[in-house]
C-alpha cells in the first residue's frame, strides 16, 4: 500500500474521457501530486490500457465507486488488480459484506507482481450531498451524522480508509485516531468557484483538520496553467 504522507497531499483528479487530455495534465501536474485520480469518466471511455498510460507517471487512484452485491464487487476488484492502482474506492453503503469481500478480494493483490495490495477507500457521502439531498434519499440528520455512520461501518468491515468531505475530517479524526487513511475531495483554495461541491474548504482547512490526501479536480484541470495552479496549491500545503 502507499505510504501515508508526512504532511497531507495532492491527488489530482483527471476528470476528462480523453486520453490525450489527460496524458498532457498528467505531465504537468505529476511533478506536484502524489497520485492522479482516474474515475468513470476517463475508465468507461478508454478502458484498463489507458490507466496503464496514466501510471507511467505517477501511482494511480482508481477512482470507480463501485457499489453492488458482495459476489459482483469482489470481481470487479480483482478485475482491476492487474493494472496495480494504489487506491480504489467502494460505497460505504454497499454495507459490511460488501466492504469484506472487497478488501479480501484486495488482499489477492500481494500473490501477484510484488507491488502490494490498493488501498480500500469507503466513500461515504458525496462532497455534492447537502442536507436536503440526504432528506430526500430518506436518510434524516444531515452529513454529518451518516458520515460518522458510515466511517464506522466500513472500517469495521475492513476498509483501509475514507473518501469523506474536509468538514467531517476533524470528527472523523477525533472518532477514530490516526489509523484510517483519510482522503478528501471538495477541496477549493480561496476565490476558486465551487462548482457542484456543497461541502468545502480550502486545502490548509482541509491539512489541518487531519486529511492525509486532498482530492483536487478543477481547481486545477480548469486553470490556464494546471503545473502552476497545482504548485500553488503544493505550496500552500508546505510541500
Ligand atoms: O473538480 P473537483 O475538485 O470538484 O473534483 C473532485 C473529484 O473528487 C471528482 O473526481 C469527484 O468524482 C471526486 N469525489 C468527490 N466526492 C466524493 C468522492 C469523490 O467529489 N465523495
Amino acid at each position: 500500500m502507499i505510504p501515508r504522507p508526512a504532511r497531507a497531499g495532492i491527488i489530482a483528479a483527471l476528470d476528462t474521457p480523453s486520453p490525450a487530455a489527460a496524458e498532457r495534465l498528467a505531465e504537468r501536474v505529476a511533478p506536484h501530486a502524489g497520485l492522479l485520480k482516474l474515475g468513470l469518466e476517463f475508465f468507461v471511455a478508454n478502458g484498463p490500457a489507458a490507466v496503464a498510460r496514466i501510471a507511467r507517471h505517477r501511482p494511480v487512484f482508481l477512482d470507480l465507486k463501485f457499489h453492488d452485491i458482495p459476489n459482483t464487487v469482489a470481481g470487479a476488484v480483482r478485475s482491476v488488480l492487474p493494472l496495480a492502482p494504489a487506491m480504489l474506492t467502494i460505497h460505504a453503503a454497499g454495507g459490511p459484506a460488501m466492504i469484506e469481500a472487497a478488501r479480501r478480494a484486495a488482499e489477492g493483490a500481494g500473490e501477484g507482481a510484488g507491488t502490494g495490495r490498493p488501498a480500500i477507500l469507503a466513500v461515504t457521502v458525496l462532497t455534492s450531498t447537502d442536507a436536503a439531498t440526504l432528506a430526500g434519499c430518506g436518510v434524516s440528520g444531515g452529513p454529518a451524522q451518516q458520515v460518522l455512520r458510515l466511517a464506522r461501518l466500513a472500517l469495521e468491515a475492513g476498509a483501509d480508509g475514507l473518501v469523506l468531505s474536509p468538514r467531517e475530517v476533524a470528527m472523523v479524526r477525533a472518532a477514530h485516531g490516526p489509523a484510517p487513511l483519510l482522503v478528501v475531495p471538495g477541496v477549493r483554495p480561496a476565490g476558486s468557484d465551487p462548482g457542484d461541491q456543497a461541502r468545502t474548504a480550502t486545502p490548509e482547512e482541509a491539512a489541518a483538520a487531519g486529511a492525509d490526501w486532498l482530492v483536487i479536480g478543477r481547481p486545477i484541470t480548469a486553470a490556464p496553467d494546471p503545473g502552476a495552479a497545482a504548485a500553488a496549491i503544493a505550496a500552500s500545503l508546505g510541500r
